[in-house]
């Protein structure tokens, strides 16, 4: 069935380029995803083995497809793999974190954290061979004003872990508190504000992830 625009928008338009999935195989096709998703976890142990060429490119490319409030696509990805820097990183990080873990952190975050095992030691910002550093675009001299920035930034965060996933790599998502050192690190302008640290390689030979579990459906689906 094709239906026509009942009068032009008033706007430039193109069409619309649709996967084209048969109706019998778009339930496959989502299951599929899914399988490859589900087996994505968050590592913290890493290879030195070197990331082949291009993939982080096209990884960013992809979260640079992400959808953005007014589509400003206020983010920025800083990719770090000079190893000088990844040290000034893991040092300013883990300088930061020890604050957090010693003194800000409530009782209750501590708890929380507790099955995951992590600390201030942050050894996996050295050992990666990339640590991607997203970064949120505000208003500046060179940007115009961002909306939705946080929900932007993490869809587009969201795509590059799966894109990133599906190339055989392990992600971590780190999130030090506060972050305001990676502007300096990292010599981006003030109208940048980090808001991820990824770091992406191969997991280390037998690496192994906090034995968690996820939520049944009936626990996140509400049908009306
Ligand atoms: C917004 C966000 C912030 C996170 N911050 C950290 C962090 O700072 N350090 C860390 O080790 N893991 C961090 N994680 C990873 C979570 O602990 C992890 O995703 C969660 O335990 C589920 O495990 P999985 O990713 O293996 O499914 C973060 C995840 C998200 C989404």
């Amino acid at each position: 069935m094709t239906t026509s625009q009942p009068y032009p928008a008033p706007y430039p338009t193109v069409p619309y380029e649709p996967l084209g999935v048969p109706a019998p195989d778009a339930a496959v096709r989502s299951r599929a995803f899914h399988d490859a998703m589900t087996r994505r976890r968050t590592v913290r142990d890493f290879s030195p083995r070197p990331i082949p060429d291009g993939v982080l490119e096209w990884a960013i490319r992809t979260a640079a497809t992400a959808p953005s409030g007014a589509n400003v696509q206020p983010w920025r990805f800083v990719v770090v793999t000079d190893p000088d820097r990844k040290r000034r990183l893991r040092e300013a990080a883990e300088e930061s974190e020890r604050e957090f873990y010693d003194r800000r952190a409530s009782p209750e975050w501590l708890a929380a954290l507790a099955p995951l095992g992590t600390d201030w030691h942050k050894p996996f910002l050295e050992a990666a061979p990339a640590v991607i550093v997203v970064f949120e675009v505000h208003k500046g001299p060179q940007s115009p004003r961002p909306y939705y920035t946080k929900e932007s930034v993490g869809i587009a965060v969201g795509f590059l872990l799966a894109s990133l996933h599906q190339a055989g790599l392990a992600t971590l998502t780190h999130t030090p508190s506060p972050m305001r050192f990676l502007g300096e690190v990292c010599e981006r302008p003030e109208e940048e504000r980090a808001a991820y640290v990824i770091p992406v390689g191969y997991p280390a030979d037998g690496a192994r992830v906090p034995d968690i579990r996820r939520k049944d459906l009936d626990d996140v689906l509400i049908r009306l």
